[in-house]
């Protein structure tokens, strides 16, 4: 149904305005043109308290500049001026208040989803997405599983943690030459299955795994893993898990006297790691899906939009800024802003983002996708290398 004007809309108020209602109305239809607006709700879904919060404002400022940028633009899609409005939920990173949250979304009848930003919220909720036939696009959760499920509703803006962990595996034995490995992940669906892609990435290159420990996405104390680890003598330390544990765990490595090298992979890769770990950072090394910000197509201009006004990018804004707008151009090319109409323009889709060209898979994977590793050198993280995987 397309409106080109709201006349019948305003009459009313014209009428009351001039107290002349009665043939006004046919003058008023004639001369007024203007078009309808329709307000379309965005879900986005992060931890915005708690250890990560840091991590969940960050997607939350890439998504609401999209949306600010979008609104400034004032799209007219299916005849209609669209007001994108963002409904923006703190799911806790907790896999059962993702779930409440996306059922939030769908009550709401939001358009679309932009998250979760972890895998542990991002796949129990899929599956309310994708019975509610609700599109979710995930700026940063990375477990396989996500894009496994045969959910046609399911898409993602990064590589994934097959791409990840045997990147991190070749690097740890290749580069690094490991060939003691021990592993400590946080059992989260994130944590344990990069841990377990790692895993065999190593295996497969021929170095012995010496120990696998566990903790969770809320401990801050590691030094009893960190003592059984010493006793093994490792010469890579691989951590599965966020920047909350990794920071404060490669600082205890040190203090334990482990001189062991330390890996972790994208949920680490953030300026809070190095201020967690402080002077302990240097030398920890890390991966991120995608080229480093100087090399995105659209990198540096972002970072010049967003830092001024949201603070330092700790780590996905980018990815949730093209999120957004890739979901909104699939909008524009379908003329609708309904999931079904709108879903089949996203599935074959080529955005030109900022972080990537964006192109989906039929699982609805990021196609090609590379994996960046990076090194704390200065305290800051240092581009080592890009390597490019296949989904
Ligand atoms: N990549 C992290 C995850 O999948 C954020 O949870």
């Amino acid at each position: 149904m397309k409106y080109s004007n709201i006349t019948i809309g305003i009459i009313p108020l014209l009428c009351l305005a001039l107290s002349a209602c009665g043939k006004q109305e046919s003058a008023d239809t004639a001369t007024h043109t203007t078009t309808a607006e329709e307000v379309v709700k965005i879900g986005a879904a992060a931890p915005l308290t708690g250890p990560q919060s840091h991590l969940g404002k960050d997607n939350e400022n890439g998504t609401k500049m999209a949306i600010e940028e979008a609104n400034a633009k004032g799209l007219i899609i299916g005849g209609k001026k669209i007001r994108f409005e963002l409904i923006s939920e703190d799911d806790q990173a907790d896999p059962r208040l993702g779930t409440v949250v996306a059922q939030k979304f769908v009550d709401q009848q939001v358009k679309g989803v932009i998250g979760h930003l972890n895998s542990g919220t991002t796949i129990p909720s899929s599956k309310i997405y994708s019975d509610a036939g609700i599109v979710q696009i995930s700026p940063a959760a990375t477990n396989v599983t996500y894009t496994s499920q045969g959910f046609k509703t399911a898409f993602r803006v990064m590589a994934n943690d097959a791409q990840q962990g045997k990147v991190l595996g070749y690097y740890a034995t290749h580069q690094l030459g490991g060939k003691k490995i021990a592993i400590i992940d946080d059992r989260t669906a994130y944590g344990q299955g990069l841990a377990d892609e790692f895993k065999k990435a190593v295996t497969e290159a021929g170095a012995q795994i010496v120990a696998h420990e566990f903790t969770t996405d809320k401990a801050t104390d590691f030094m009893s893993i960190l003592t059984k680890i010493k006793s093994v003598k490792p010469d890579v330390l691989f951590y599965g898990g966020m920047d909350a544990q990794g920071g404060p765990m490669m600082k205890q490595v040190r203090g334990l006297g482990l001189t062991t090298r330390f890996l972790t992979g994208d949920g680490g890769s953030t300026p809070e790691f190095i201020k967690l770990a402080g002077a302990d950072a240097e030398g920890a090394y890390s991966s991120l899906p995608g080229v480093p910000l100087a090399k995105m197509p659209g990198g540096e201009e972002f970072g010049a939009r967003f830092t001024p006004k949201y603070g330092q990018i700790q780590l996905y804004a980018p990815y949730c800024y093209d999120a957004v707008n890739v979901m909104i151009s699939a909008m524009q090319q379908a003329d609708s802003v309904e999931p079904a109409k709108y879903l089949p323009k996203l599935a074959g889709i080529t955005h030109d983002g900022v972080t990537a060209k964006i192109n989906f898979d039929e699982k609805g994977d990021l196609k090609g996708g590379m994996i960046t590793l990076y090194q704390v050198k200065n305290g800051q993280w240092e581009v080592l290398e890009t390597l490019e995987t296949k989904p």
